[in-house]
């Protein structure tokens, strides 16, 4: 089988892409697949010459022009098929304000939250009546906490705003919910298997699971499968399914949550999670005997059905 793969792209989170395509690459079967690597940063029309004489793509990209439906359309546009959800419910799921409004319309709860755009006048107080502090400030379409602060004093709402709007012409400021970190992940096309929870366990240093929290070595604990109840564990795996149908995903998914007294409040869902070896999705998915190599061929399975 010829295999694009493609990695690292232009958007911010594009040092993460990197890291997880060199670590799809390893693992990969050379047995089984020709790959060709691209970076549609500067390959992108390498890549469109060669669509013809390909069988299949491993999008291996995560953010804006990548993660966000762009990169899909342009393959769906080339007929060369890839792994995980189309160009609608990849945008939908990049977007954190339509997919809150989805996502609350299947049922799910999720963290208060008001939105605003860069031209809009700012009243620090009426945030605070709306969500409360903390406060957590976030660019409307990014990934990986990447412009994300929390907010603990008024006076600090501003600053977050600024840095958010760094990043997107609009912004959320969401209700902080203090509680366990829980990750589902969903396997599969028509038939959808949800995979064992991640629950996320940042080191104190940490204000939350933020970027360096996410991405150094050690920072942060990860314990498969979840501390949570048998029940509560199958209410976490059924919102992971809801919110991927909510959006329409495809193949495969991660839906990051917050478990707090009882409640579960969904906050997004990765279209394309980070997939280096030991990232949340691959853990959970070797949690249930799918190695990191079978794991990548069950998506291009997928991919092809
Ligand atoms: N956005 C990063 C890659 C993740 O959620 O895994
Ligand atoms: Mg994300």
């Amino acid at each position: 089988l010829r295999l694009a793969l493609l990695s690292g792209g232009k958007s911010s989170e594009r040092e993460v892409s990197l890291k997880s395509g060199g670590q799809v690459f390893e693992a990969l079967d050379k047995a089984k697949y020709d790959i060709y690597r691209y970076d549609p940063q500067t390959d992108l029309r390498q890549l469109i010459n060669d669509a013809p004489n390909l069988d299949v793509a491993l999008i291996i990209m995560h953010g804006r022009w990548g993660e966000d439906g762009t990169i899909q359309g342009l393959l769906d546009l080339l007929g060369l098929p890839y792994q995980g959800s189309g160009v609608m419910a990849s945008a939908l799921a990049m977007n954190k304000e339509l997919s809150k409004t989805l996502y609350r319309q299947a049922g799910l709860k999720v963290p208060r939250a008001v939105f605003f755009s860069r031209q809009d006048a700012i009243d620090p107080r009426a945030l605070e009546a709306a969500v409360g502090l903390p406060a957590v400030i976030k660019p409307v379409n990014e990934g990986s906490s990447i412009g994300v602060t929390v907010a603990r004093h008024l006076d600090q709402l501003g600053a977050g705003i600024g840095e958010a709007l760094a990043y997107d012409r609009r912004v959320l400021v969401e209700e902080f919910i203090s509680g366990m970190e829980v990750t589902a992940g969903v396997l599969g096309n028509d038939a959808l298997l949800p995979l064992p929870l991640v629950e996320i366990v940042p080191d104190k240093s940490h204000p939350f699971f933020n970027y360096e929290a996410k991405y150094l070595p050690g920072a942060t604990e990860e314990i498969v499968p979840a501390r949570l109840s048998p029940e509560m564990t199958i209410r976490v795996q059924e919102c992971g399914l809801t919110a991927h149908r909510a959006l329409g995903c495809w193949g495969y998914s991660r839906t990051d949550t917050i478990v707090r007294d009882g409640e579960i409040y969904v906050l997004e869902t990765n279209t394309i999670p980070g997939m280096t070896a030991t990232s949340l999705f691959p853990q959970a998915a070797r949690a249930m005997g799918l190695d990191f190599p079978a794991l990548l061929d069950r998506l291009v399975e997928l991919a092809l059905e």
